[in-house]
């Protein structure tokens, strides 16, 4: 379908102005154009999303899908697609340089395929320095937008299909929170909730601020109804996303609270938490509220208190520890688990031990440990001292053993135990074995019809396999 410059203008000038009206109407314009691609083919076309990133991107990643469908893309997993989008993470080196790598491999399957298209978005586009070189050395991109204005794919797509010329759209920062737009969720039965966006927190290593914006809280309201609606779609977990759950402007605890009240959801998780103002209210909300996962992922970046300092993260060692302590005397069952970086600027042998000594005694259920990533805007770039790189090789290699050690000691402590879980796939090593997953977040495979997939499961724990289970389905439930 090729329209002229006078049709393209007039669908432009009809176009709604107020969102998400204005976007309803590209989706159907474009599948206009995609019908008549189709037809020309033969075929359907097909679309793949290949996330990077956090829990944040893989709900934007949804929402993307859901408009890609909308349109009349079928999903694929193939990078062989008519439509390639990465949604790209940038909170540390590494993540950008996997997606240049992967977009110099994308070019010779577009030589091959000159229709498809190629779109990246996420927290790099948000960078200008990315941008630029995008720009200037991957010329085969075709679309491009930033963390503010994922809504606005289907105008994005339009205007590329009629204009067929690079398109880049990012806004320096966050704009009006547009919702009510199709999304497809991964998973029938479970599904993120993003409770706010952005982080005022500014750690100083941390890039996140940057890219996302101020911290936007949603209505109580609206995601009250968002997890009724998914309730009546068949979903009976959620988690409640937002980069710091417990600065919830309307109340985080209340939230819980009230999302535990709904009938239908079975269980709730959220992500996450930082330590400065995770509140005695929370932790009486999760006590008295069994459908809310034993689970509290609580990042500690760093045990030294003069780092947590130059971090500006607001505790202490103690203060770190204390919490864990008041945590776990709460709540017995419940796991803790974290995140912490290796070898921040200025960091000393000194420093790291008392990083190994909150981890012997806080007990991670787990850990995601991360060599530190010098990102440029932070404040942490410009600190002088950066850490030679085999130090803190040797130190990180130090910490895992530690963390793995501890952790597997913690999460096969309920051995003998009979819990409930989450059936949520057939096992991927093994399809003779289904996955459940515990409130804690342990993982127990165990045989079973597959139709118990989706729903809650009572299992006996048999036997502890280091990071995982094995048990013995007991009944549905
Ligand atoms: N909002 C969450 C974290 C989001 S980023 C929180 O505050 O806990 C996820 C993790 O990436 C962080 O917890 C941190 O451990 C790690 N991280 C962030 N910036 C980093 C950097 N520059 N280098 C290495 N790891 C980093
Ligand atoms: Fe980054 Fe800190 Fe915000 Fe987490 S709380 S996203 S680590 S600035
Ligand atoms: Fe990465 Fe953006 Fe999440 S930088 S960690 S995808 S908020």
């Amino acid at each position: 379908m090729v329209y002229t410059s006078l049709e393209i203008d007039e669908i432009l000038n009809k176009a709604p102005v107020m969102e998400p009206q204005r976007q309803f109407y590209f989706v159907d314009q474009c599948r206009k154009i995609i019908s008549a691609l189709e037809e020309k083919k033969g075929r359907k076309l097909t679309v793949c999303i290949n996330t990077f990133g956090c829990q944040m991107n893989a709900k934007d990643s949804e929402k993307l899908l859901g408009i890609m469908e909308e349109i009349g893309y079928v999903e694929s997993d193939s990078e062989d697609s008519d439509f390639v989008l990465y949604n790209t993470c940038t909170v540390r080196e590494h993540a950008n340089v996997r997606v240049y790598g992967r977009l110099g491999v994308l070019k010779n399957s577009k030589d091959k395929n000159p229709d498809m298209i190629i779109a990246l978005c996420g927290c790099m586009m948000q960078e200008n320095a990315v941008v630029e070189k995008i720009k200037q050395s991957y010329k085969h991109v075709d679309i491009i937008f930033g963390t503010y204005n994922i809504y606005k794919l289907a105008e994005l797509l339009f205007l590329h299909f009629t204009q067929k010329k690079m398109q880049i759209e990012i806004y320096e920062s966050p704009q009006e929170i547009v919702e009510d737009l199709p999304s497809e969720r991964k998973f029938k039965f479970k599904s993120g909730v993003n409770i706010m966006y952005g982080c005022n927190n500014f750690c100083s290593y941390c890039i996140v601020p940057y890219v996302r914006g101020r911290e936007r809280s949603r209505e109580k309201e609206d995601i009250l109804r968002e997890i009724r609606n998914l309730a009546a779609d068949g979903v009976i977990e959620i988690m409640l996303l937002g980069q710091n759950v417990n600065s919830y402007a309307y109340g985080f605890p209340q939230l819980l609270a009230e999302a535990a009240q709904i009938p239908e959801i079975k269980r709730i998780r959220f992500m996450t938490s930082h330590p400065k103002d995770l509140s005695d209210d929370l932790i009486r909300v999760i006590k008295d509220n069994p459908k809310i996962a034993r689970h509290i992922h609580l990042p500690l970046q760093s045990g030294s208190t003069r780092v947590l300092k130059e971090m500006n993260r607001h505790y202490t060692k103690e203060g770190y520890l204390e919490l864990v302590d008041k945590i776990r005397s709460e709540i017995k069952d419940i796991s803790i688990t974290t995140d912490i970086i290796v070898g921040f600027p200025g960091e000393t042998e000194e420093d790291f031990q008392d990083t190994l000594d909150v981890v012997r005694k806080a007990k991670f259920e787990s850990a995601f440990t991360f060599i530190y990533s010098k990102r440029s805007g932070t404040k942490a770039a410009l600190m002088p001292d950066q850490i030679p790189r085999d130090i803190v090789n040797d130190r990180f290699n130090r910490l895992l053993a530690l963390v793995t050690e501890g952790a597997t000691k913690q999460t096969m402590r309920y051995t003998g135990q009979s819990v409930e879980v989450l059936v949520e796939e057939i096992n991927q090593k093994d399809p003779s074995l289904l996955t459940g997953r515990m409130s804690n977040n342990s993982l127990v495979h165990f045989k079973g019809s597959n139709d118990l997939i989706g729903t809650m499961a009572k299992v006996h724990l048999d036997e502890a396999k280091g990071f995982y289970y094995l048990g013995t389905l007991i009944r549905s439930m």
